[in-house]
């Protein structure tokens, strides 16, 4: 692999939480944990359970079996409990309960979380799939074109059809199964964000509860509490609704989400092409070419377009005449137009199409009536298990250099490696009314490009090689590091799990702001995931170390460090 320096970055990255003292592993250890005798006894388990309108689920329950699957299997984690939320009220009860014996917390919608985020061992899982009420408003005061209102249980392939029937889109994830729990609490792209923004550029109300049981209903200009005894308190100000808009994963358990809808386009129009990479029988390696067209492609492309690319370097074969042809690595292409045939779309990809054509590469335009008709062929991969890597990728880097530096990633390592990216630009340049906290490299990315490692899920080979998957993936951090200069930010929902500057990648400077809104409104730090908001330490008040200090000094020293080594 290149950039042989970034060999010590494992030293570095156990020098900085060895250095920063806590990490999320920390804060877990605070909390009452299953066998310890502060843990809830089974009468007050009982009567959190009567109290409710959903369940507890116990691990020797068949519910509890049949569930709790991730969908990447290398974050595969076992609460101790499971909470099946029916109502707001429910999750007050139950988030109320669990701060008062200072359980460890889960939340999960769908459990798509790359990083593992939604689970834990032993902690307890607040499970939001029975929260999926949705309210559709196409007469508000808030937004020309309507409102909608969803739980974080549903998933987009359900709400995109029950808009669809009312002529309403709503920017949401390309994946049928994505819920828009974890989706819209870190920023959400989607395939017509060109056209309409990000999921949170969309966003005008947020209802979240917070450690003490208490609820806010927040929007840009206020938040409004009221406690679990049913009192109000006023916030006159967006902080709440700036931080959930791109950094909120650790500051409650969101009931719904409120976004502005569009207006339905007369019908949508796909491109769509598949290209064999690397094909020795012909002497052929179109990388170089394609990945500097494709550029080109994304950068003049009129917003209305968006869509995808796809690059992977798995082999495979045709079938020219009698003889089966091997290749190597495969770049899709699948772009869509927000808006119906006028007859410019030729024009569009006219770069691309003649040189396709030149190379016998095939390509197709076709004609969607609306955007389900559209979506509704967006199927979900299958169940991973995967390790990624991400970048969002700004094109004044996108140089021969970063070509090359993805060729030897793709074609000189035997590990598979699948690359999507996601196309940005157009509209997700500018940032909506009241800001949002992520990274600036959000608003000037045209991809953000997700790579990822596939690890073997044969048990046999993990049971006969137990450290297999640990190597594999420090194999790839090199390849993660290096990906990350030729963007600016990562993309907080699929991001490189082991990233060491993952506040400033996923916040940039937001990040100070951020971490004093999250413990304005959970001061006790209570809510916690894997790089989210505050998961580095704590202030608790029984520490009087500043945690601004306690936070840079490390990372002060991995800079030097990688000064040095540089
Ligand atoms: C197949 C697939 C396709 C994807 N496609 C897209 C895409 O098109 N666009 C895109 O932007 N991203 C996409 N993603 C990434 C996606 O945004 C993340 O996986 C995200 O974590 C999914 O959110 P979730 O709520 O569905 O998942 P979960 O795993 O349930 O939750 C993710 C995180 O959000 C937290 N969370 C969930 N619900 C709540 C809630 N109600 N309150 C507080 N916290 C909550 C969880 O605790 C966890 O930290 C895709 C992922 C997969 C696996
Ligand atoms: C659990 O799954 C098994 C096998 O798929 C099924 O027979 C059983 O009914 C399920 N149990 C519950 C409680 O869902
Ligand atoms: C949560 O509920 C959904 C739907 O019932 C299920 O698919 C998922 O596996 C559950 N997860 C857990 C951890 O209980
Ligand atoms: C739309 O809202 C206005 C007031 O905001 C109301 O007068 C009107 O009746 C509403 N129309 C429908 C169809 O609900
Ligand atoms: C799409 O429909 C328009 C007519 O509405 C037609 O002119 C055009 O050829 C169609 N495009 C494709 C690729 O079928
Ligand atoms: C593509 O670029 C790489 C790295 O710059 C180079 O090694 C390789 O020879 C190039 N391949 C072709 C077919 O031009």
């Amino acid at each position: 692999m290149r950039f042989p320096a970034f060999s010590l970055l494992p030293v570095l990255v156990s020098i900085a939480s060895a250095l920063t003292g806590y990490d999320v592993n920390d804060i877990i250890r605070e909390r009452c944990c299953p066998g310890d005798d502060c843990y809830p006894s089974q009468e007050q388990l009982a009567a959190l359970n009567t109290q409710m309108e959903g369940r507890l689920l116990l691990p020797a329950m068949d519910e509890y079996r049949n569930q709790s699957h991730m969908y990447n299997t290398l974050e595969q984690r076992f609460p101790n409990l499971i909470a099946m939320v029916k109502s707001a009220k429910d999750i007050q009860a139950v988030v109320k309960f669990a701060h008062a014996h200072n359980l460890h917390v889960t939340v999960r919608s769908s459990g798509h979380d790359y990083m593992g985020r939604s689970t834990w061992e032993g902690s307890f899982l607040i499970n939001l799939s029975e929260m999926n009420e949705m309210e559709i408003d196409l007469n508000s005061s808030r937004s020309q074109y309507g409102t909608v209102k969803v739980q974080t249980g549903l998933q987009w392939q359900e709400i995109y059809q029950k808009l669809n029937a009312v002529s309403r889109v709503v920017v949401g994830g390309s994946a049928h199964t994505v819920t828009p729990g974890g989706y819209t609490l870190g920023g959400g792209h989607s395939p017509v964000s060109r056209s309409l923004g990000y999921a949170v550029d969309n966003l005008l109300e947020v209802q979240i509860v917070f450690a003490d049981g208490s609820i806010a209903t927040c929007t840009e200009s206020r938040t409004v509490i009221k406690t679990y005894d049913g009192n109000f308190q006023y916030v006159e100000n967006g902080d709440l609704f700036w931080a959930l808009r791109g950094g909120g994963h650790s500051f409650g358990v969101v009931v719904y989400f409120l976004f502005r809808l569009h207006p339905m386009p007369k019908g949508m129009v796909t491109f769509a092409s598949t290209i064999a990479i690397d094909i020795p029988a012909f002497g052929i390696n179109y990388f170089n070419a394609t990945m500097l067209l494709l550029r080109d492609l994304i950068v003049t492309m009129p917003t209305q377009w968006g869509g995808y690319w796809m690059i992977n370097n798995g082999p495979g074969t045709f079938p020219v005449g009698e003889s089966v042809i091997q290749y190597r690595g495969l770049l899709s292409l699948y772009f869509n137009k927000f808006g119906a045939w006028d007859g410019t779309e030729k024009a569009v990809f006219k770069s691309f199409t003649d040189w396709a054509t030149a190379a016998n590469v095939p390509f197709t335009f076709a004609n969607k009536s609306d955007f389900w008709d559209f979506e509704k062929d967006a199927a979900d991969p299958p169940i991973t298990r995967a390790y990624l890597a991400n970048s969002l990728l700004q094109p004044e880097l996108l140089t021969e250099e970063f070509v090359s530096f993805m060729h030897s990633g793709l074609f000189l390592t035997s590990e598979y490696l699948a690359c999507t990216g996601a196309t940005l630009g157009g509209k997700t340049t500018n940032e909506p009314s009241g800001g949002t906290p992520l990274h600036p490299g959000y608003r000037s990315t045209i991809t953000s490009l997700s790579c990822g490692i596939v690890l073997n899920d044969a048990d046999k080979d993990l049971l006969d090689q137990p450290n297999k998957d640990q190597e594999r993936i420090e194999g790839f951090w090199p390849f993660a590091e290096g990906l990350r200069k030729y963007g600016r930010g990562m993309y907080v929902n699929e991001a490189w799990k082991d990233n060491p500057y993952w506040r400033e990648d996923f916040w940039g400077s937001n990040y100070d702001r951020l971490l004093s809104v999250k413990l304005r409104f959970d001061p006790k730090n209570f809510f916690t995931c894997h790089h989210c908001v505050g998961s580095e330490h704590l202030p608790g008040p029984k520490d009087g170390t500043s945690v601004a200090a306690r936070m840079a000094a490390p990372w002060l020293l991995v800079v030097l460090v990688m000064g040095l080594i540089r």
